[in-house]
């Protein structure tokens, strides 16, 4: 089990694989203070960032779990980097059924909801391995403003608009399921063009150096149309952030 090749080579030189910044992510963790010791799981964890600069930041202790190897070589040449390799633990596998062995204060999924089937799903997962009072962080999509068209959806990576919900509705969503909403930090244009030219760079830099790879072709035609499709959808329609929530 491994993320298919083309995740890998499109971020391999981002340490967060969504629309936030490191001041965003770092400013999350400021404004949840975890005291040192908290326990953190973070399912779907990419290259592990929020944990080890957590870790660092404020002497939280975690375990990370995720499918793709490279990116979890990369989280635990990050953790050495951060000096932190004593408190963080990555772990390769399937997230989608991992219960924590004792309950964590912080149970995130960011970026992944899938894993659960969807939003509620994924807070159901998330509550299995959480302590009473702890805290869930979600990190999902939502509509800026409503798809005009299907155009529109697919050039957001939907298949249909029910795919997301906008704003107020996502907020709405996460009551009816019986959580408050304690914090949030969210995307912006400016950390959405960051995190998807970074792309570019890195599938431009990959191209020249494997021209021949059975996946240069689909890379190249990806390449040429992603600017534009980033500008004309993802850029004006599509939101993201993390939601942090707390069980009623
Ligand atoms: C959008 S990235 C987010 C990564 C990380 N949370 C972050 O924000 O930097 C999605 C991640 O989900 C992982 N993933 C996808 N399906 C998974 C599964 N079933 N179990 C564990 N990880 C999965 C991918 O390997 C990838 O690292």
């Amino acid at each position: 089990m491994d993320l298919p090749r083309s995740f890998t080579i499109r971020e391999r030189s981002h340490r967060i694989h969504n629309p936030l910044t490191s001041r965003k992510l770092a400013g999350l963790g400021e404004a949840l203070d975890p005291p040192p010791g908290t326990r953190v799981l973070d399912l779907a964890c990419g290259s592990g960032e929020l944990l080890c600069t957590w870790a660092r930041d404020h002497r939280i202790t975690g375990t990370g779990v995720d499918i793709s190897t490279a990116f979890l070589a990369k989280a635990r040449a990050r953790a050495t980097e951060l000096d932190v390799a004593d408190q963080v633990t990555f772990i390769h596998g399937d997230a989608s059924d991992h219960v924590a062995d004792a309950p964590a204060d912080i149970a995130s999924c960011v970026g992944a909801t899938w894993i659960g089937g969807g939003v509620a799903g994924t807070v159901d997962l998330l509550r299995r391995s959480l302590r009473p009072g702890g805290l869930m962080l979600i990190g999902e999509p939502y509509w800026r403003r409503q798809p005009p068209d299907q155009a529109t959806v697919e050039g957001c990576h939907a298949t249909s608009e029910t795919d997301f919900r906008v704003l107020p509705d996502l907020l709405a969503q996460f009551g009816d399921l019986g959580c408050d909403v304690v914090q949030l930090v969210l995307a912006d244009q400016d950390s959405w063009d960051s995190y998807v030219a970074a792309q570019w760079l890195n599938i431009r830099r990959w191209l020249d150096a494997n021209p021949d790879d059975e996946l240069a072709e689909d890379l190249r035609a990806e390449l040429t149309e992603a600017p534009v499709r980033h500008a004309r959808y993802q850029r004006e329609y599509l939101g993201w952030g993390i939601f942090v929530l707390m069980n009623r």
